[in-house]
């Protein structure tokens, strides 16, 4: 079965397996980068790792209109309800859930998680989706932390990693999360959107290349690869 992975720019991607779509962080409708509309994308979950409005996005207009499973913690998953969000399913740190088309772990991530309305969105997370045998991290919003080792350890496959600066990691601090999860493959993210996170993730990609054995996929917005 092949994986197929759309990123829409900022940290919102599309996941396709046999079975179902899984979208990612849906920031769409107030993204200048976007390469996709709120309108328009089809999926059947919707995976929101933080309250943040560059995550959280337009998580409540896609959920209506497609009726797709809310993926967050137990404190964002409350809130969609109070929304009018019928179809959620809570989890948290460290815990796993095996979904008809693979499993999905909530990881720590060193960050926020206000939701728009300044309630309280929980600890944010990063996720590690296991989908026909191959693992996928997508960090999220997160600053450098060393159990970054333990999650490499799981052995992954493809790394999605914010490069941004300001509100994450930068490049120098995500180089290092490189070698301590060691992926097969690592796309950036997070960067560009805003004048505060402006990068050059060629020159990234070029040192990650340099310096360990980490292959890097420079994505554009609307891009698709496989996995
Ligand atoms: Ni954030
Ligand atoms: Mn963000």
């Amino acid at each position: 079965m092949t994986i197929k992975i759309s990123w829409f720019s900022h940290a919102c991607f599309l996941i396709e397996t046999d079975q179902s779509r899984l979208l990612i962080d849906p920031f769409l409708s107030d993204n200048p980068l976007a390469s996709g509309t709120a309108d328009e994308i089809q999926t059947d979950y919707i995976l929101v790792s933080h309250g943040h409005g560059d995550h959280l996005g337009d998580t409540i207009n896609i959920a209506k209109r497609t009726n797709a499973i809310v993926i967050s913690n137990y404190e964002i998953q409350n809130w969609l309800i109070g929304q009018g969000v019928e179809n959620t399913h809570p989890q948290h740190i460290g815990g796993g859930f095996d979904y008809p088309w693979g499993r999905v772990k909530l990881t720590i991530a060193q960050h926020g998680s206000a939701l728009p309305d300044g309630s309280y969105g929980g600890n944010p997370c990063g996720f590690l989706l296991y989908i026909d045998g191959k693992k996928i991290y997508h960090a999220c919003d997160t600053g450098l932390f060393y159990d970054m080792k333990l999650i490499g350890e799981e052995g992954i496959d493809l790394a999605i990693l914010p490069i941004g600066d300001n509100f994450t990691m930068g490049p120098d601090d995500a180089l290092r999360a490189v070698k301590l999860i060691e992926p097969r493959q690592v796309v950036p993210i997070h960067y560009d959107t805003f004048d505060v996170i402006k990068q050059d993730p060629h020159a990234w990609a070029k040192r990650v290349k340099k310096e360990t054995a980490a292959s890097v996929t420079v994505m554009s917005p609307g891009e698709s690869i496989e996995l």
